[in-house]
């Protein structure tokens, strides 16, 4: 590589690390967030709704391979203005229900653009999953800036389909659900998805039993 060519590359990398760093601290302030709603929600209710927070934020080479997938030049203006998924958290519940609850904290003290119940209507490929994109403000010395953060929240028998299913199949589908493969992941997310509700039925079940013997009313 000449020197040219090098110069530009550190420049290019230089510019990447720089228009990156907001989003990252974006990450920070919802993933601190979401820690302390699981906590608070531990103490008033003897169980943790999540089990693991993920977070990345997207690589330069997915952030032009998507610009210029959608007709968009690629370049980081752009990105700051079309990408809404720069940012990104998952969020890994144990149940259902704690889904809806991690959601409904998270609007409670965020801004929220856009929400994809995936759950109540799951993609044709059997995808499950609650979508939301999340508006965090950013202080700098002398100004407020917002940011995207895309948040997936689901379970983990949710999350085990989902990254299987990423691996064998997502990428090399284009909107064709009708191939035998597409099939088996439909129905096995059925079957997933039955499963995980008769186990999450003994979790409600223990919990009412609980709120009998303290005689509250049951989450
Ligand atoms: P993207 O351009 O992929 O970001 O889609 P979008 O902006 O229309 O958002 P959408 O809510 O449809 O999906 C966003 C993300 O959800 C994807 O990047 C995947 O991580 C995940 N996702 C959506 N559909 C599927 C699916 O069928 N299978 C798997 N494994 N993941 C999915
Ligand atoms: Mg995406």
């Amino acid at each position: 590589m000449d020197k040219n060519n090098t110069c530009k590359m550190i420049e290019t990398l230089k510019e990447y690390a720089e228009f990156i760093r907001p989003y990252k601290d974006a990450i920070n302030l919802v993933r601190i967030r979401l820690e302390a709603l699981d906590a608070d929600y531990g103490h008033l209710h003897s169980h943790n709704p999540i089990h693991q927070i993920i977070h990345r934020v997207k690589s330069l080479d997915s952030i032009v391979k998507k610009l210029a997938k959608r007709g968009y030049e690629a370049d980081l203006e752009s990105a700051r203005e079309y990408l809404t998924d720069i940012a990104g958290i998952r969020v890994i519940t144990y149940y259902q229900q704690d889904v809806y609850e991690v959601a409904r904290a998270l609007k409670s003290c965020l801004d929220i653009v856009k929400e994809s119940d995936y759950i109540k209507n799951p993609k044709p490929s059997g995808y499950r999953s609650y979508h939301m994109i999340v508006v965090v403000p950013i202080h700098y010395l002398k100004s407020i800036e917002y940011y995207p953060v895309e948040v997936q929240i689901r379970t983990l028998t949710m999350d085990c389909w989902a990254n299987i299913e990423h691996q064998l199949h997502y990428k090399t589908l284009k909107n064709d659900f009708s191939g035998k493969i597409s099939k088996k992941f439909q129905e096995y997310s059925e079957e997933l998805n039955a499963i995980s509700l008769k186990m999450e039925a003994i979790y409600s079940e223990q919990n009412r039993q609980l709120s009998e013997f303290k005689n509250e009313t049951p989450l």
